[in-house]
């Protein structure tokens, strides 16, 4: 919470009122509105990607299918960019009802962080692999500027980390929900109420 947690009190005792404390305990609406748009896009990322490198190779298909997939990461690269940007500036809510004990939070806010690694990482690692390969990245048909050259080594390496940091983003994606419904069990529909448009 740290920080945060006391900008978003500060906040509410300079605005001295209820009002304002009740409105602090909800995520602002672009945080909210990047947070679900993201959560489609990258579950359809994922199971785009799986989907995709088990097509035959040289096909209309699997181009078609490598372009949209590369083209959609390069789109959560952009938001995740300005998901941060905007995290920064407006810190998340304060949770002080939320988590029983300092260190249920420590856990919740370290899960946030590396969920935040993951959508970072995993497109940057995609677009290094896709730098070091036979075909140059296509932003929705139009060829980017290639910054590496052909290397199967470096093509492979990067794939590989791209694969494995997904395969991480899975365990936390599942580890998330499982929070969600704890919270919902525990404390109602609070924890919805606190990322959802107003
Ligand atoms: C790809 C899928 C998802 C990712 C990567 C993701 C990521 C995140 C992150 C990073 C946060 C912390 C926000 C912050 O403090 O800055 C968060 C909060 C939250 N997420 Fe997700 N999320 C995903 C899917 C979902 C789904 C499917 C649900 C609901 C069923 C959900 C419900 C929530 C809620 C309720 C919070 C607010 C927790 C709080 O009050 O502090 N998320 N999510
Ligand atoms: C946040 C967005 C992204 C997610 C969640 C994601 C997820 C995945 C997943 C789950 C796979 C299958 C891995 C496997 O089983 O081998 C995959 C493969 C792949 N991804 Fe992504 N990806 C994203 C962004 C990108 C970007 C931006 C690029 C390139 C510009 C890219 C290029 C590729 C390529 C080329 C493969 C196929 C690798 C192979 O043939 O071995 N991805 N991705």
């Amino acid at each position: 919470m740290g920080r945060s947690h006391t900008v978003n009190v500060a906040a509410a005792i300079a605005g001295g009122g209820r009002a304002d404390a009740a409105r602090s305990e909800r995520y602002s609406r672009p945080a909210v509105i990047l947070h679900w748009l993201m959560a489609v896009l990258l579950i359809g990322q994922i199971g785009m990607g799986l989907y995709m490198v088990e097509l035959p190779k040289r096909t209309p298909e699997v181009a078609y299918y490598y372009n949209l997939h590369k083209s959609l990461g390069l789109v959560a690269l952009m938001l995740i960019a300005v998901r941060l940007a905007w995290r920064w500036r407006r810190p998340p809510p304060a949770s002080p009802e939320l988590h029983r004990s300092a260190l249920l939070e420590k856990l919740a806010q370290a899960s946030h962080r590396l969920l935040y690694a993951c959508m970072l990482l995993i497109p940057l690692f995609g677009l290094a692999g896709s730098s070091f390969g036979k075909y140059p990245v296509k932003f929705f048909g139009y060829a980017l500027p290639q910054f590496g050259w052909e290397s199967p080594l470096l093509q492979g390496l990067f794939r590989q980390v791209h694969a494995a940091v997904a395969w991480l983003l899975c365990a936390l994606i599942v580890l998330h929900l499982l929070a969600v419904v704890y919270h919902l069990v525990t404390s109602g529909g609070d924890v919805l109420r606190r990322m959802s448009v107003r």
